[in-house]
């Protein structure tokens, strides 16, 4: 046997280790009972299961085994006959035969089957999550995820950055979504709150002096569910001293791209970089899906002055639809109410012909507007264009919105598209009272050129946040980070954060950067969603060992629950009735 890691006291091999190159050898293998054949009442053939696949044991006489019983089985390794060989298995050619089959722990029959090949109710899946792990997908995930966790860190390492571990237990961040607490037992009526990201204790550790942090950071978030958000999740978070976002830039692709060539074999050739305005120009969204067309075309020009009443607007955007044509009047009609329902006034549709356009608007068209429809992305007959002729920015999301609903191929389908989007927004519209809105946090550091603007136009101010977008997913973001007090000061006055609440807020780290703060910079991403899309899979559910479901709920343990009233009484902890 090779150099033997998966040996142990009671076990030679694992399964599918087991190979040509052992015949003739006795040795045992453990595992769980996937499948049992009886041949008469004197052979029986067993599958032995382990986590590296499955071998097949054939024992004489009758041994009173069921599916999912834990066994330990030392036998012959064999040629199996001729014509008996499984192509489908990696250990197809062998067997193992002159069995003895110890039973290490008897099963209950599970309450669903344990085969990839049968679709499963996801509950039913959570709620034994511990059986579900068992199927070939979920190791398979799981061993993923594992894999690229170490290509990071030794990206990372590589790199000379200092894996340091930081609280779950702290105050809150600002990262801006609704956090979990903690009430504290000793310091009554107090609460910790746990991390939505390491973001404070990273920047304190640069004031401290470790010029590069990472960590692979749990971080927890209450807030809505879908399918690339859970509570808790996990990130590669890391902050850099004497550093420009440049060099950010090259750190996260270096390891991302690291974990690439382990996931998939192969090492993309470089990450592209496109400014947020280009994506929203191009693609309508600050997570531009690059592996299909479908590019936002503006057409204002070709409009000033029209007779098409719904399109005298600011900017008129098109796209193309391929095949869009054959799309039924009801479907087109649910076009429009969806493009309604994201704020646009309505939706323009032209199907394409061979020798025009066919749609209500047409009648109103000149022959020069409806040229320019015909030639929108080079369309062909059969096309559809969509239209939307609204505020600038609205037209693009709408728009950007319907291209993703139209035209995104499923997670598995390839080919990865990196890019880094840069020179994202300092703020992202106004609140209620009119202050500007953070669009990271309040540590962005504005674009060199625009900290003019922060006073007379803030909507207009970019920062240096920059993202890394694979596939229409954000996978995580970063900026260069304020460590000038006089700035920091400026952007909590443009937020409309009085010194006070920022001293209340924030005042541990105001108060580090009294002690000599360096430039830095940094940038954290989501592992559950590299690893995802790595696997081919929708929901991130599927690369985490115990996820939540949709509503927050661990069907497995139960959690939430309540707590006995002793527990709460210590906490100083009163549930209120029908709250
Ligand atoms: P941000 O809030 O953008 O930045 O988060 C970074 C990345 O974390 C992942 N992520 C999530 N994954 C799963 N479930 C969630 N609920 C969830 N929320 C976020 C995403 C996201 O892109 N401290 C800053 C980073 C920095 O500035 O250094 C931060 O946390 O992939």
């Amino acid at each position: 046997m090779s150099t033997n890691y998966e040996a142990t006291s009671l076990r030679d091999s694992l399964c599918a280790s087991v190979s040509v190159a052992h015949v003739g050898q006795r040795l045992a293998v453990c595992g769980w009972v996937a499948k049992r054949r009886e041949h008469g009442e004197h052979l029986a053939f067993i599958d032995i299961r382990d986590r590296s696949g499955v071998i097949q044991a054939v024992v004489d006489g009758t041994v009173d085994v069921r599916n999912e019983y834990v066994v330990r089985v030392t036998g012959t390794v064999s040629r199996r006959p001729e014509g008996t060989v499984n192509d489908k298995l990696t250990t197809g050619e062998v067997e193992l035969t002159e069995c003895m089959v110890e039973i290490l722990a008897t099963a209950e029959a599970p309450p669903f089957q344990l085969d990839d090949r049968v679709d499963i109710d996801e509950q039913v899946r959570l709620r034994h999550r511990y059986l579900d792990l068992r199927r070939e997908q979920m190791q398979k995930n799981l061993r993923l995820r594992a894999k690229v966790n170490a290509a990071l860190r030794a990206a990372m390492d590589r790199q000379g950055f200092c894996e340091v571990e930081t609280p779950l237990l702290w105050a809150p961040t600002p990262e801006g979504s609704r956090e979990f607490v903690v009430p504290s037992r000793l310091h009554h009526g107090e609460f910790y709150v746990l991390p939505q990201s390491p973001q404070i204790a990273k920047q304190l550790l640069m004031v401290g002096g470790f010029d590069r942090y990472y960590q692979i950071a749990r971080c927890m978030r209450d807030e809505d569910l879908r399918a690339d958000r859970q509570f808790e999740f996990t990130q590669l978070d890391l902050e850099a001293s004497f550093v420009s976002q440049i060099d950010i830039l090259e750190f996260v692709s270096q390891a991302v791209l690291d974990a690439a060539e382990v996931a998939t074999g192969e090492r993309p050739s470089t990450i592209d970089t496109m400014t947020w305005a280009e994506a929203m120009n191009r693609y309508g969204v600050d997570k531009p899906d690059l592996r299909f067309g479908m590019t936002l075309q503006d057409l204002s020009d070709v409009f000033v002055g029209t007779e098409v009443k719904a399109f005298s607007a600011p900017t008129i955007k098109a796209m193309r639809v391929p095949q869009g044509a054959e799309f039924t009047r009801s479907r087109l009609d649910a076009l429009t109410d969806r493009a309604k329902g994201l704020g646009a006034k309505g939706l323009a549709w032209f199907r394409i012909t061979a020798d025009g356009v066919d749609s209500p608007l047409d009648r109103f068209l000149s022959d020069h507007e409806r040229d320019a429809i015909r030639r929108v992305d080079d369309a062909q007959p059969g096309d559809l264009v969509l239209i939307v002729a609204d505020d600038y920015l609205l037209a693009c999301k709408v728009l950007g919105a319907l291209r993703v609903e139209l035209g995104s191929p499923p997670v598995s389908q390839g080919p990865h598209r990196y890019v880094w989007v840069t020179e994202f927004p300092m703020y992202e519209g106004l609140d209620d009272d009119g202050n500007p809105v953070a669009a990271h946090h309040p540590f962005t550091m504005p674009h060199p050129d625009d900290i003019e603007l922060m006073a007379t136009d803030p909507l207009a101010v970019r920062s240096q946040a920059y993202d890394l977008v694979l596939n229409g997913w954000e996978l995580g973001s970063g900026s260069v980070r304020i460590h000038r007090a006089d700035i920091q000061s400026q952007v909590f006055a443009t937020l409309g954060i009085t010194p006070e609440e920022a001293e209340n807020r924030f005042g541990f780290l105001l108060g580090a950067f009294k002690y000599g703060a360096p430039p830095h910079a940094g940038f954290a991403f989501g592992i559950d969603r590299l690893v995802a899309i790595f696997a081919g899979e929708e929901n991130i559910r599927e690369v985490i060992a115990f996820p939540k479901t949709q509503s927050g709920a661990d069907l497995m343990t139960g959690a939430p629950k309540s707590i006995p009233d002793k527990q709460l009484k210590e906490l100083h902890l009163k549930p209120v009735k029908g709250a």
